[in-house]
């Protein structure tokens, strides 16, 4: 069975590892450069569970979208490579797509592969406007209102959020295992 939890400071060791065998290079993408030195939105990062193994991961992030103002940054989502095809991507989705509404959020943007992400609803026409901060392939820089009709026109650079941290993974990643190991 798999149980959808908000993520927590003890997951981050578990996920990073998770992310390097499901994402590979996914510290070169355009994205990170919106994440990096930042915390998650509140409440809007979740871990799959499959008992006591961490199976999936996915976090959504304060963004300026241009024009239109505040939005959600998807990315990145990963399930371990074993794990992949059992439905734990779309549980996750599906979750974080609902609580980031229930929460009053009114659209999300992601860069990733379309024929996966349009099952959720996201397509390329919200985003043709908007550019981001490095190279990225149009056709894979996808959008989603939450609230019909948010990213209407929008148009202009995506830009970081308001929410600053001082938040480096492979460094807490690293701190959480030693305090565990001591
Ligand atoms: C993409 C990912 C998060 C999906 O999670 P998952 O748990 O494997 O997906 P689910 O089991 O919920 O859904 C499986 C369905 O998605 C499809 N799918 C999975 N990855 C896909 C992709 N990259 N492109 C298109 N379809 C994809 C499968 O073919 C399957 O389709 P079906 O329902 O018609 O049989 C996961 O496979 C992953 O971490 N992959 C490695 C990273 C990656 O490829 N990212 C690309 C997306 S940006």
């Amino acid at each position: 069975m798999i149980v959808i939890r908000n993520e927590t400071a003890p997951d981050i060791p578990a996920r990073e590892i998770l992310l390097d065998r499901a994402l590979p290079g996914r510290h070169l993408k355009t994205c990170e450069k919106l994440r990096r030195g930042r915390s998650p939105a509140d409440g809007l990062a979740f871990s799959a569970w499959q008992g006591a193994r961490l199976a999936g991961t996915v976090r959504l992030w304060h963004v300026e979208a241009g024009s239109a103002g505040d939005a959600l940054l998807l990315g990145p989502i990963g399930v371990l490579p074993e794990c992949q095809g059992l439905g734990i991507g779309t549980l996750l989705m599906d979750h974080a797509l609902a609580q980031a509404s229930a929460m009053g959020h009114r659209a999300v943007i992601l860069v990733g592969d379309a024929p996966y992400y349009e099952r959720f609803g996201f397509s390329p026409a919200p985003t043709a406007s908007l550019t981001l901060p490095g190279p990225f392939e149009r056709d894979r820089f996808l959008g989603l209102e939450l609230v019909a009709g948010t990213l209407a026109g929008a148009i202009g650079m995506v830009k970081a959020g308001k929410r600053l941290d001082a938040g480096d993974d492979r460094r807490r990643a690293a701190l959480i295992e030693f305090r565990q190991a001591a």
